[in-house]
């Protein structure tokens, strides 16, 4: 009987243990050891080895990084790959024509011979992992100023990514992790040839829009469908019509066999950026000052480019991938800015600091360690006027008024010519104007001018005073806006080109009188001059200290301290358990989503939550095929997996390794993970392979891409 209960025990233990244990995006090459026990305790059949190996062909090797910015996985032998359909948007968007409107109404390729060409589309895969800090900090630990070290050290990378062994298809490219404590060499393989196989219709694709966006319970069947051409020997070329479906190590089978709360699952995606051991001043600062400034300025877009869509609807096809993406991060901030001060982030850092303290003190590593704090304390308190201005030029100019940002690469055209001469000059001049083809089918000004007019307003009003140019001083926003938007070239594509045209000095003479040209002049010599020489000076030292901080954290934690390298946009696993969550008192939500709830949301015509008829109709018949359970169908589901922006279009895998969903999303209550993880609150959202597998047989009648799949149906229940 004691026997007994102290079993109980124990187990009650190992299970507190492993719940509290989740959370963490770990480099793929280095699971064994403590990754791979825990990750056996939560459920996982197979091993690090068949994750990552250098030996054979593993599931690294279907998870290729997709444009740089999501990821996607290979699941067929001929080079299929899926993503999200936020993922592959913009080149959904750039096919897509009134006449032919594939983001409103789908679009699927029956043969290989309709899938559509894209431009610059690019999908990575990775060939190798490979630990070279050694050779990348040669030569530096004599060297005091922190500029000279980083500059020794991006020689040491540059001079390493050229000579380290690989084949010539291939490139090195090594990364930092660790804030600089650690460099990783990564062999990759380009292929470029990708085409559009298959979108479903907004209506499901981005289903609930914006305003299910980063929410949970969500209905959205978030996926797309590309494929990867290869030359005759496999190897990565630029479009051929001659090119092949190219031939992957690894794809993953995709598993019908049903889910469960609880059950293992792992996510391997290309995360962005997190930063998880920032001070607790940093934190404050981003809840206080930095997230609130950003969010106001692209509230003031949004709410312009908004307008215009609903009303147009050659303006929503031209504003639509733009304004999804102003209106990602916009929503994100906002969340994390919840998040953060509801889990009392800046509390339980400034806890942690606390007991840092002692440990450099018990340590006797005062001298090494003890002033870290105190060093962060006075970068943070004064970077913060020039981390404000900077966010908020950058918002304004670079990314929120189309006019300013095209305005400003004519600065750095000028900008050129001065540091670099006429060949420089011209060589750029020719690059800019090859991309303003596209710049233009997607510029409306009337729009532009509406959030020119918003903006302005906000940056004489909110930009520190010290570094506003005098021009803004009394500029009325209004007027500065008809005024820019009457006169400058820089509204039209053919006006443009004439401005452009002609020698350096004509050129240079034509720009300074332009109306357009000026403004974005004025804003961004202020910004280069005032702003970001300082800025740039305390970030530096903010990096140093850093890079100690991170280094004395893992010195002085124990060993069972689960501390995991920010993301970097290099490859990650992370996994946990399927499983719902109590986002607030008295609310439980289910970890499981069904059309049933797509249905509930509907409101016929609606910009954001129709439902395609013929997606009611399947539901009405209740013919799911093969896909349903229990007579109903499966949309998404949640998990403990720890992922961030770039983890969209993540394989979500079983406990064998199988295909079982599709990383789209995280839920609101918990989109500060980027700064502070808490397994409670913090969940990933993913769509379920069912569903994805329904809307491309039933729904869209492509059995073709059905055939090339490996899936593991359920046993025939009885
Ligand atoms: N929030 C998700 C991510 O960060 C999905 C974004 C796409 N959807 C949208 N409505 N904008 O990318
Ligand atoms: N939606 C994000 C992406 O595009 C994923 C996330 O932030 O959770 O990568």
């Amino acid at each position: 009987m004691k026997h007994m209960k102290f079993l109980r025990l124990l187990l009650l233990f190992i299970v507190v243990q492993v719940q509290a244990q989740q959370g963490g995006m770990w480099i793929p090459s280095l699971l064994k050891g403590m990754n791979e026990s825990e990750m056996k305790n939560l459920g996982m059949k197979i091993s690090a080895e068949d994750i990552y190996s250098v030996n054979q062909s593993s599931l690294k090797d279907a998870v290729p990084h997709f444009d740089g910015g999501c990821t996607a996985e290979v699941i067929s032998d001929k080079g299929l790959i899926l993503t999200n359909h936020h993922c592959g948007y913009d080149n959904i968007q750039s096919h897509s024509t009134v006449e032919h409107d594939y983001l409103t109404n789908g679009f699927w390729a029956y043969k290989m011979e309709d899938e559509l060409p894209n431009k610059d589309l690019f999908v990575t895969f990775i060939v190798r992992i490979e630990d070279v800090t050694a050779k990348v900090l040669e030569g530096t630990t004599g060297i005091n100023s922190e500029s000279d070290k980083q500059k020794k050290i991006q020689e040491n990378i540059n001079l390493l990514n050229k000579t380290l062994p690989k084949e010539t298809w291939q490139e090195n490219s090594i990364r930092t992790f660790f804030d600089g404590n650690q460099y990783i060499l990564f062999v990759t393989e380009t292929f470029r040839d990708v085409r559009l196989v298959g979108a479903p219709p907004s209506s499901i694709g981005k289903f609930g829009s914006d305003t299910d966006n980063w929410v949970w319970p969500r209905h959205t069947g978030d996926f797309s469908l590309f494929r990867i051409y290869a030359d005759k020997d496999n190897k990565p070329a630029a479009y051929s019509k001659d090119n092949v479906p190219y031939k992957p190590k690894h794809f993953f089978p995709i598993s019908l066999k049903g889910l469960k709360e609880n059950d293992f699952t792992m996510v391997m995606g290309y995360p962005g950026r997190t930063q998880e051991y920032l001070p607790a001043i940093a934190v404050e600062q981003i809840v206080s000052t930095l997230n609130p400034a950003k969010v106001a300025i692209r509230d003031a877009t949004l709410k312009v480019q908004n307008e215009f869509m609903r009303k147009d609807n050659a303006i929503k096809i031209q504003y639509a991938s733009k304004n999804a993406s102003i209106a990602n991060s916009w929503k994100k901030w906002m969340g994390e800015t919840k998040g953060l001060k509801k889990a009392n982030a800046v509390g339980v850092k400034k806890q942690f600091e606390a007991d840092f303290q002692q440990k450099v003190a018990a340590a006797g590593k005062q001298a090494e360690y003890g002033n870290l704090l105190i060093d962060f304390e006075k970068n943070y308190t004064e970077i913060q006027e020039y981390a404000l201005a900077r966010d908020i030029f950058s918002e304004i100019a670079l990314r929120n008024t189309e006019i300013l940002s095209l305005g400003y690469k004519l600065f750095q055209l000028e900008q050129i010519y001065n540091t670099k001469g006429e060949q420089s000059f011209n060589d750029r001049r020719n690059n800019l104007i090859n991309g303003l083809g596209d710049f233009y089918k997607d510029f409306n000004p009337k729009v532009d001018e509406k959030v020119f007019e918003q903006l302005i307003a906000i940056y004489t009003a909110k930009y520190p005073k010290a570094f506003l140019p005098a021009e803004f001083e009394n500029v009325n926003a209004t007027n500065l806006a008809s005024e820019v938007f009457n006169q400058s070239q820089l509204v039209s594509y053919d006006k443009i080109k004439e401005l452009l045209t002609g020698d350096s000095k004509t050129v240079l003479e034509k720009l300074n009188k332009d109306r357009g040209f000026q403004v974005i002049k004025a804003m961004a010599d202020s910004h280069l001059k005032k702003v970001a020489p300082k800025y740039d000076e305390i970030n530096l030292r903010n990096i140093a200290t850093q890079r100690t901080y991170m280094k004395a954290i893992m010195e002085l934690s124990p060993k069972s301290a689960r501390i995991f390298p920010d993301a970097n946009s290099t490859l990650r696993v992370t996994y946990g358990k399927i499983k719902g969550y109590k986002p607030n008192d008295a609310v439980v939500y289910e970890p499981f989503t069904y059309l049933d709830g797509v249905m509930e949301k509907y409101i016929p015509g609606d910009y954001e939550f129709d439902v395609p008829k013929k997606l009611i109709d399947l539901y009405n018949a209740k013919d799911y095929g093969k896909y349903g359970v229990n007579g109903k169908m499966p949309v998404a589901f949640i998990a403990t997996n720890h992922t961030t922006g770039g983890n969209s279009g993540s394989p979500a895998l079983d406990a064998k390794g199988n295909l079982i969903g599709l990383n789209f999303d995280r839920v609101w209550e918990g989109t500060m993970s980027d700064i502070y993880y808490s397994p409670e609150i913090c969940r990933n959202i993913m769509v379920d392979l069912r569903y994805v597998l329904f809307i491309v047989d039933k729904f869209a009648g492509a059995k073709n891409l059905i055939e090339e799949m490996k899936i593991i149906y359920p046993k025939e229940r009885k």
